[in-house]
């Protein structure tokens, strides 16, 4: 009998962002996303949680090695957006707004297949932006 387990690993990613539509004017910026459309940039300390299921391996008992797992956090988006500005420096978030949403939707673009090659399968990315604000994705359904 199957025995699915989750296992999660926590990074963490401090990046530069602003929330702006280049269609609406700057009032309508301001009036949508107020101190997030601030013209010259704001800070967030990210925490991101990926999770990810599988069955747990017999001989290691593992179900994925977590070293494993930060190293493929850390090449695929660590490294991309730890002290970048996401609007400007960072491929997989080129031509979309910014958001939380957006960023947690392409962070699992950027690591769902890479766990896949693992045979595992990526839960849930969570990311953190505030304490009291935070996104979770699921994946397309
Ligand atoms: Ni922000």
């Amino acid at each position: 009998m199957s025995k699915p387990v989750f296992i999660t690993r926590r990074e963490r990613f401090n990046a530069a962002h602003k929330l702006y539509n280049e269609k609406w004017t700057e009032a309508k910026n301001l009036e949508i996303f107020g101190k997030c459309a601030n013209p010259n940039w704001h800070g967030h300390n990210y925490d991101l949680y990926v999770t990810v299921q599988g069955e747990v391996d017999p001989e290691t008992g593992y179900c994925m090695d977590l070293r494993f797992l930060s190293d493929l956090i850390e090449e695929k988006v660590i490294e991309k957006t730890d002290h970048k500005n996401l609007n400007l420096d960072v491929d997989f978030m080129r031509g979309k707004m910014a958001s939380t949403e957006n960023l947690a939707i392409a962070i699992w673009e950027q690591l769902e297949a890479g766990i896949a090659a693992k045979g595992c399968r990526l839960h849930c990315i969570r990311l953190e932006e505030t304490e009291n604000n935070f996104v979770e994705y699921y994946g397309a359904s």
